[in-house]
């Protein structure tokens, strides 16, 4: 299949044809990336992961070592889709609770904590990686201090990065064979921070940086097929893994959202327990009441990528609003809000709290909540409007 909408480009005189426009600075960060762009698809494979990643090192050599961390990536969530699906198997070990509680109070998976293994295994070992969060750990781990004397080595020779991590969001659905995912934000190291000045405090604190800091983020989807959906902060690249290659294969380049939509997805049920104008704005969306005037519908699976990815593909309005119950609704900043937001604006949309962009909120705690509304910009920017109309 050849993608002529996007003009991928890629031939022998030119393998590395790229624009000055593909090239976007961050506002927060110094970086600035170009992405490479193909003419033509190699019919049979494709434009694995591997090679994309490869790729954007050899026209980005500032933020090459980030293609060793997609390595990890990339195998980790082929291995979290094999256990996933091999789950429901009569014979799997990985079926039920764990019998924990994590930090939030909330029951553990087997699965949940398997699959944080393997992706904390995965990642330390690259030897990239300075500190990594995850909510299945109840605080930062700092990679060098646990790895003793060998992994301090590693990780002093490299450059480093910080991975906040969701190992299997949705995991309470994963028993009704319903999708999960994974989520994953990469931030840069603090620079201060080099193993032989040991600031253990200033080093776990690496992890409390806003989404605007964010370097890349992704998140991977287990169900009918397994997507792996990133941004280096220059547009969003969907692959979908080929089981008879075992690669991930660009599937859609440049994912943009549709700017409006008539598709909601919450959990409607707390309606009433919600802030006026959110309460407000879904009351008119349902009745068609609403400043496009169409009459939405409702799609909530209650697995937050696989809300998000349908609604990056369909356009729509996904949520988990604060309410008078949880102030700041359920979802956690670091590893949910901040990266899905960092995706979703990459792809044209909006992430909100209601007052505040989601990507701009300064974490003071690692588990900590966050209301959020992310979707097609115009309905987003309905929601933003209702809540500045009622002097938030
Ligand atoms: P996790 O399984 O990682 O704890 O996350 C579950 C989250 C998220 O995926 C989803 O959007 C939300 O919980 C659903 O919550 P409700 O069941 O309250 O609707
Ligand atoms: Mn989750
Ligand atoms: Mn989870």
């Amino acid at each position: 299949m050849k993608f002529t909408a996007l003009a991928f480009v890629f031939t022998a005189s030119s393998a590395w044809a790229f624009t000055p426009s593909a090239t976007i600075g961050r506002t927060s960060t110094s970086l600035h990336k170009t992405i490479p762009k193909f003419d033509e698809v190699c019919e049979t494979t494709g434009v694995t992961l591997t090679r994309f990643m490869s790729e954007v090192a050899m026209l980005n050599p500032e933020i090459s070592e980030l293609t060793t961390l997609f390595g990890a990536i990339d195998t980790s969530c082929k291995a979290i889709a094999n256990l996933v699906k091999r789950s429901q198997l009569p014979s799997s070990s990985t079926l039920g609770l764990e019998g924990e509680v994590n930090i939030q109070g909330e029951d553990q998976k087997k699965l949940d904590v398997i699959t944080n293994d393997l992706l904390k295994r995965a990642l330390r070992f690259t030897g990239k990686l300075g500190v990594l969060a995850s909510e299945e750990e109840d605080e930062p781990v700092d990679l060098a201090k646990n790895e003793g004397e060998k992994a301090s080595l590693l990780v002093e020779e490299t450059e480093k990065y910080v991975v906040v991590f969701d190992p299997l969001d949705g995991s309470s659905n994963v028993d009704a064979g319903i999708p999960t995912g994974t989520i994953i934000g990469i931030y840069e190291h603090d620079d201060n921070c080099a193993i032989d000045e040991v600031k253990p405090d200033v080093c776990l604190a690496n992890t409390l940086q806003p989404g605007t800091s964010l370097v890349a983020a992704a998140y991977c989807l287990y169900s009918s097929s397994t997507f792996l959906v990133l941004t280096l902060g220059s547009g969003v690249f969907m692959f979908t893994l080929d089981e008879n290659i075992g690669e991930f294969v660009l599937s859609k380049p440049n994912v943009k959202i549709p700017e409006t939509s008539s598709i909601i997805s919450f959990n409607e049920a707390n309606i009433e327990k919600w802030d006026a104008p959110m309460k407000e704005t879904v009351y008119n969306w349902r009745n068609g009441t609403g400043k496009s005037g169409k009459k939405f519908s409702s799609r909530y699976i209650g697995s937050m990528v696989g809300d998000v990815h349908r609604t990056l593909l369909y356009g729509g309005v996904f949520g988990y609003p604060g309410d008078t119950k949880n102030k700041n609704g359920k979802l956690r900043l670091l590893y949910e809000g901040a990266p899905m937001s960092f995706i979703m604006e990459q792809a044209g949309g909006l992430s909100t709290t209601g007052t505040e962009r989601v990507m701009e909120i300064v974490p003071k705690q690692v588990h900590q909540r966050v209301p959020v509304i992310m979707g097609s910009k115009n309905d987003v920017q309905e929601v933003i409007d209702a809540y500045a109309a009622a002097g938030n």
